[in-house]
């Protein structure tokens, strides 16, 4: 893989287990919404450290995740171990390009505030697609552009202190709108009507202060940390902190001040792959 890959480097930045160490209940309960079951094969796409993929397992399932960033699959790898897990793994893989999985693979690929990340959409869309078996499904969690709630905002404050992005470069906020997630599911030869949408919401929480989780973010979350270093750079960082603290402080909903309790609105795209499926069916295509 690229060295310099800016994706890789984005999320290998900082330490993402800080955030998904405040994210363990909602994945838990999310796995469980979305009907794994034992024996399951479950493709975890963007897994980070398992936010989903150890539920998976936990429940039954044989567990994959897969993830650009080496430091979390490590993360993964050594979590699965610890909870003496050993139906779930963890490799390191792009979701714009899976070569090492094999067609029709898993009954299950989630892939939750994961691929959205990933460069390059409509191979994206196609990678799920393709490691998916017949008849199985795929579940993304994408945050939603322009959302009033957590990291929607957290992304859209720190993308305006950040300088323009390169040309060509595709907002992964963009996975939160449905007729463009319908769009590229097209174009991987899904038929509009087996895409389906539902607004969910995943809770953070943290046992610390709304400022203090901030702190998390700023020296851990690699989108905020590179939205700091710009800041500083052009003598903004004051104003992005504040923005940051407003937003943090008011969407608090916990009765305890100390702590955090933090909801977030994404959408939860489900795409049934149908079970007499043939590449390039074009009988699909609208
Ligand atoms: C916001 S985190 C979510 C992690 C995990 N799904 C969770 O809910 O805790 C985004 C994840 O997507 C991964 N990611 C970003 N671009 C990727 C790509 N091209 N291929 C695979 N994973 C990618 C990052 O490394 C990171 O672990």
């Amino acid at each position: 893989m690229n060295p310099t890959n800016p994706n890789k480097a984005l999320w290998e930045k900082g330490d993402f287990t800080r955030l998904a160490a405040t994210m363990r209940e909602s994945g838990e309960t999310l796995v469980q919404r979305i009907g794994v079951k034992p024996g399951m094969k479950v493709l975890d796409l963007g897994c980070g450290d398992g936010t989903t993929a150890l539920p998976a397992a936990k429940l039954g399932a044989e567990a994959t995740g897969i993830d650009i960033a080496s430091n979390l699959v490590e993360a993964g790898n050594r979590r699965a171990a610890e909870a003496g897990l050993t139906n779930c793994q963890f490799q390191e893989g792009d979701a714009s390009n899976l070569e090492q999985v094999d067609d029709e693979t898993f009954d299950l690929v989630d892939s939750i505030f994961g691929a959205m990340f990933a460069p390059r959409p409509f191979d994206v869309a196609k990678e799920m697609v393709r490691v998916t078996r017949p008849g199985g499904r795929i579940v993304m969690g994408n945050w939603i552009p322009n959302d009033p709630t957590l990291v929607a905002q957290i992304l859209k404050i720190s993308s305006s202190y950040l300088p323009p992005p390169p040309e060509g470069f595709v907002s992964p906020m963009i996975w939160g709108i449905e007729d463009k997630v319908v769009e590229r599911f097209m174009a991987a030869g899904v038929a509009p009507d087996r895409v389906a949408f539902a607004r969910d919401t995943f809770v953070f929480d943290y046992p610390g202060t709304p400022s203090a989780f901030l702190a998390e973010f700023k020296n851990y979350y690699g989108p905020t940390m590179n939205a700091f270093e710009a800041a500083e750079k052009s003598g903004r960082a004051g104003e992005l902190q504040g923005e940051l603290e407003e937003l943090f402080g008011s969407q608090n909903r916990s009765a305890d001040k100390r702590k955090t309790m933090i909801p977030a609105t994404f959408l939860r795209v489900t795409v049934e792959k149908k079970a007499e499926w043939s590449e390039g069916d074009e009988r699909h295509r609208r």
